[in-house]
């Protein structure tokens, strides 16, 4: 369920302010009924009309981008800083993308884009269990027995998080620092941080490398592809299992 004014705007007929304009003059009914509360929420298989004109779908978009680092994972920024929306070329505005989920400002790597809600609630919601894959470059040398404890779950405010797999991939003797690689089946805020903050490590840089099937293999930074009608399906269906 999305909130109407969400909906109207994700059909690309208009922000999601003039929707609200258009909702509480009106104009906008939900399956034949006349609807002026802006907290309503609909499906995407509910009629929406808007001046008894039935709401066009806009044609559906699944992007996979490399997001670089220093580009924040929303639509705008209040502080004018690139975002990876405003890094696609121009002719994709009328799509009205927003990001699957976020990767921090200076995170790189695997980030979906669309415009398909239920696209977006399957692999966002608290119950997707898309794994998300990342390299983690970490300030120290992480033991055996701490990524253990990453994975049985540790407690970031207040919260313990799910057990996840992990692999320790090299170390740096020299400058004291090593690459692990960590999986998780959630996102929280800043998790991955957060969860070597728990145990005492800084996270120097971080690259998410999948996101369920999909990797940026071929994609240099900022880059983007279309991804293909196979790798929804598969997707679909990996963030319902359980
Ligand atoms: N975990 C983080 O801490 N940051 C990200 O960008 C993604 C996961």
């Amino acid at each position: 369920m999305e909130r109407l004014q969400k909906i109207i705007a994700r059909s690309g007929i208009c922000s999601r302010r003039k929707a609200e304009e258009l909702i509480t003059a009106g104009r906008v009914a939900v399956n034949g009924k006349i609807v002026t509360t802006l907290g309503y929420k609909a499906s995407y298989n509910d009629i929406v009309t808007v001046d008894g004109k039935v709401l066009g779908v806009m044609e559906h978009k699944h992007l996979v981008m490399n997001k670089p680092r220093y580009v924040i994972s929303s639509s705008s920024d209040q502080f004018r800083r690139p975002t990876v929306i405003s890094i696609l070329p121009k002719e994709f505005r009328k799509y009205r993308l927003y990001p699957v989920g976020r990767l921090d400002y200076d995170t790189k790597g695997v980030l979906l884009l669309t415009n398909d809600g239920q696209f977006f609630n399957a692999l966002v919601g608290p119950d997707s269990n898309v794994e998300k894959e990342y390299l983690v470059r970490l300030k120290g040398i992480i033991s055996e027995e701490e990524l253990k404890k990453i994975e049985a779950g540790v407690v970031i405010d207040g919260y313990k998080t799910k057990p996840c797999k992990t692999y320790f991939s090299s170390a740096d003797y020299y400058n004291k620092s090593c690459l692990v690689g960590v999986i998780l089946t959630e996102g929280k805020y800043h998790q991955v941080k957060r969860m070597f903050a728990s145990i005492g490590y800084e996270v120097k840089h971080l690259t998410r490398i999948r996101f369920g099937n999909i990797t940026a293999v071929g994609l240099k930074e900022g880059e983007f592809r279309n991804l293909t009608p196979h790798e929804i399906k598969v997707l679909l269906k990996l963030s319902k299992k359980t």
